[in-house]
């Protein structure tokens, strides 16, 4: 028992970057928001609400859909790469009002590129969270049309739906349409982020515009400079893999997990396939009655669900 004890006292102690590297989260973050959305709200004229207001595309389908977010970035395990140039971006757009003064603008055109799972479209949300802002969601099923003139007065009308408000602008898997319809095919993708990217060119507003692809690698890299910053996205490295433990499975009462042993099991995993892993053992735990949540679990649901991956045909990697 005593080991089981200092087990436990292992993964419940380590580090969880996620809490630690942020610098200014408590009390202080919370009011900056607050007070961030309170200058929104007074300076800006409101993002008007009701789903007629959304823009058309000529069909007469919504270009985009407007939410609140709820996911802050505490909530994610990123490389420390990532974390430090997201928190370096909410912060510059904390403080447009004072970069405005001296003749300049926070960076706005961001790509989040690499596998899925890993957290690129929680980014988006999590950014708008943290800003105190909606993320206004790109349907790019409507937007993109064959008529690439049509596609472009598709995005014009986003863009000028945006510039009313203060939000954070997704594009989310910009790639995936064009791969879909062109099969491997990808000057379709180059066109419409062409397209994108002239728009955003002229684009007045600061507001922060997020793009993700999981095949950034077919795009070339002339391209991609045309955005301000690329973040890359990998599957968990070790220590990120005991993060996720600690995150995910913090609901469980009672833990005698081994993370060195788990994390094996679960290398090779995206994010969200471990976060899977751990939904799947917090729920056999409950089911099963134990009281403890073992490295066995965690194990056991790793393997079936890789199992399962193999049979749908998809990799690990
Ligand atoms: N880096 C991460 N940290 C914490 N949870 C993650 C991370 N990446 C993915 N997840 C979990 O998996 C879910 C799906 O991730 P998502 O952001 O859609 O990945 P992507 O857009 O890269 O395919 C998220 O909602 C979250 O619950
Ligand atoms: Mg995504």
């Amino acid at each position: 028992m005593g080991e089981d004890a200092v087990i436990q006292d292992t993964l419940m102690g380590f580090s969880n970057g996620t809490q630690q590297n942020e610098p200014t989260r408590g009390g202080g973050l919370a009011q900056a928001i607050e007070r961030h959305a309170e200058t929104v709200r007074s300076h800006k004229r409101p993002l008007t609400g009701g789903v007629t207001s959304l823009p058309l595309s000529d069909d007469g389908m919504p270009l985009l859909s407007l939410n609140d977010s709820r996911v802050s970035l505490s909530e994610m395990v990123l490389s420390k790469e990532n974390r430090d140039i997201l928190l370096e971006l909410i912060h510059e757009h904390r403080m447009r009002d004072l970069l405005a003064a001296h003749g300049l603008r926070p960076r706005r055109r961001l790509l989040l590129a690499g596998p899925s799972g890993t957290g690129k479209t929680q980014t988006a949300e999590a950014l708008a969270y943290e800003l105190g802002i909606p993320i206004a969601r790109v349907r790019l099923a409507a937007v993109v049309s064959s008529y690439l003139g049509q596609t472009a007065r598709h995005i014009e009308k986003i863009l000028e739906f945006a510039k009313r408000g203060t939000l954070v602008l997704s594009f989310d898997e910009i790639d995936m349409l064009a791969s879909d319809r062109n099969g491997s095919d990808n000057g379709e993708i180059r066109r419409v982020v062409t397209v994108i990217l002239q728009e955003l060119e002229t684009y007045s507003s600061d507001n922060l515009v997020v793009a993700t692809t999981n095949h950034g690698d077919l795009l070339d890299a002339a391209l991609w400079r045309r955005f301000d910053e690329i973040l890359t996205y990998k599957h968990p490295t070790q220590e990120q893999i005991y993060q996720l433990l600690k995150l995910k499975l913090r609901r469980a009462k009672h833990l005698k997990v081994n993370r060195e042993q788990a994390a094996k099991t679960l290398h090779g995993l995206s994010h969200a396939q471990i976060e899977s892993v751990c939904l799947d053992a917090l729920r056999r735990n409950i089911l099963s009655g134990e009281e403890y949540l073992t490295t066995g679990d965690i194990v056991e649901c790793a393997n079936s669900r890789k199992k399962r991956l193999r049979e749908a045909g998809q990799t690990e990697k």
